[in-house]
């Protein structure tokens, strides 16, 4: 076992990242008492420790119906500031100071990439490298060459298992039931696979905008935001061969291997979208050509794969929010029973639901009534908060992991390269944007690629 970390430190506490996601992880963990170690915000913008707890109160508050005062309190009472600029020495050397008793601190670095070098050479510079973990945050990088570069930067300081690279997708219990569900099951495993398998989709869908990070946002774009990580994240789950073994090694080698036989994305078969009125946002380029919606169809070069496309799509400012995986089922060889009158013949799917309200709904033909024998398709449905109960949420999760010095929820440096490459030919592409209306499905475009998208079970 190896040893918890005894401080945790977070550069960037004043940004998004940390006010809707790592306050609230901190407070279940404290509740749970698994959290009672300083935990020490940096930032460059002046804030003192008053101000601090302030915005640890509040985004609490706003992520729970209802808050335990004696909690927060214990926490509150763990937190304090260092505002100071990354390039400044001086900032580390104070740091240095507030951990002189911590002898495995995590550095969770919630930071643009800008500042990203300047900080990790800062924390090696005062000897915090050398005893501590280290938490980073995506995008990791903007390209596979850079985020090489950013590979370089963190192994000149940190020893490879200090490091703890994040895509919070692999933190999230529906999406590691992924793999439970294929491995744990007899049902399913010998009929995933080309025999079985007509197509398979994978949607991450947003009913919303960018929700004050368009600024962030413009620069990213939807294709480096979420299909480079958590979209092919979820694709390595549902494609990879079993793992040689349970330890985590194994487990992440298995992921990195589909990775690698996935071949790069094709500009021909990939539909980008801004939708209507991205370009008035304050922190937006009025000629911004960055996409909002992105779909495109994957191969995955493999016996098991071969001529199956997965088709994947993610937008901001869609009908709703979902993220899911369908995986469609081929027709039965022979078909004996016809479709209900009037309709055509559905195919079995299996959906994951992966987000809010997350389960899996299986559609399957059952008799339809009357003397016709024909048939119609019917859901058999799981709905995994009622039956499994209230699951810890990914960043509380990975933050405890990474205290307990546990990778097998991180991704390796490969698997981050393997994605930036597969990604890597529909990046800033020149041809612009297709337009699409707030609240649509994306370009219409899009709709020809995957020749029949299905509807997302929106929540
Ligand atoms: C983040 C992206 O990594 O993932 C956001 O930066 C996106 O733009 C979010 O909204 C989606 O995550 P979740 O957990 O809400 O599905």
């Amino acid at each position: 076992m190896h040893m918890r970390s005894d401080a945790v430190v977070l550069f960037g506490v004043t940004g998004d990242l940390v006010s809707k996601k790592l306050f609230p992880a901190l407070y279940e963990l404290t509740r749970r008492d698994r959290l009672d170690v300083p935990v020490i915000g940096v930032a460059r913008s002046p804030w003192d420790d008053q101000q601090l707890v302030t915005m640890a109160r509040k985004s609490v508050t706003e992520a729970n119906d209802e808050i335990d005062d004696e909690t927060f309190d214990r926490l509150a009472d763990n937190l304090s500031m260092i505002s100071g600029n990354y390039a400044d020495p001086a900032t580390y050397e104070r740091l240095a100071e507030r951990l002189r008793d911590a002898e495995r601190p995590v550095f969770y670095l919630a930071i643009p990439p800008a500042v990203f070098g300047s900080v990790v050479e800062g924390l090696a510079a005062v000897g915090l490298a050398d005893r501590g973990r280290v938490i980073v945050e995506k995008p990791f990088g903007r390209d596979l060459e850079s985020s090489r570069e950013l590979d370089r930067t963190l192994g000149a300081a940190f020893a490879p298992e200090r490091v703890f690279r994040i895509d919070h997708y692999l933190g999230k219990e529906a999406v590691e039931g992924l793999y439970a569900f294929r491995f744990a099951n007899r049902l399913f495993e010998p009929l995933w696979n080309n025999e079985h398998i007509d197509n398979i989709q994978v949607t991450l869908a947003e009913g919303f905008g960018t929700q004050g990070r368009a600024g962030f946002y413009d620069t990213v774009g939807a294709t480096r935001d979420v299909l480079q990580n958590h979209i092919l994240q979820v694709v390595a789950l549902i494609a990879m061969e079993a793992p040689a073994s349970e330890d985590t090694v194994a487990f992440r080698e298995a992921e990195a291997a589909v990775l690698r036989q996935i071949a790069p994305l094709s500009p021909q078969s990939t539909v980008r979208g801004q939708y209507a009125g991205y370009r008035d946002e304050p922190g937006v380029a009025p000629d911004s050509n960055t996409e909002t919606f992105v779909a495109t169809r994957l191969t995955v070069d493999s016996p098991r794969w071969a001529g199956v496309p997965f088709y994947l799509r993610t937008g901001k400012s869609l009908p709703g929010t979902a993220t899911e995986v369908v995986v469609e089922f081929k027709q039965p060889q022979r078909s004996l029973i016809p479709a209900e009158r009037g309709t055509a013949t559905a195919a079995n799917l299996l959906r994951f639901r992966l987000g809010r309200g997350d389960g899996i709904t299986m559609s399957i033909q059952a008799k339809s009534p009357g003397a016709e024998v024909a048939s119609r398709p019917v859901d058999l449905s799981v709905d995994f908060g009622a039956a499994l109960g209230r699951r810890q949420e990914a960043y509380e999760r990975l933050l405890d992991d990474a205290m307990d010095g546990q990778h097998l929820r991180f991704a390796r440096a490969e698997t981050i390269e393997q994605e930036w490459r597969i990604v890597e030919p529909i990046l800033d592409l020149p041809t612009p944007v297709r337009s699409y209306e707030k609240g649509s499905w994306g370009p219409a475009d899009a709709d020809a690629l995957a020749g029949g998208w299905h509807v997302p079970d929106l929540r």
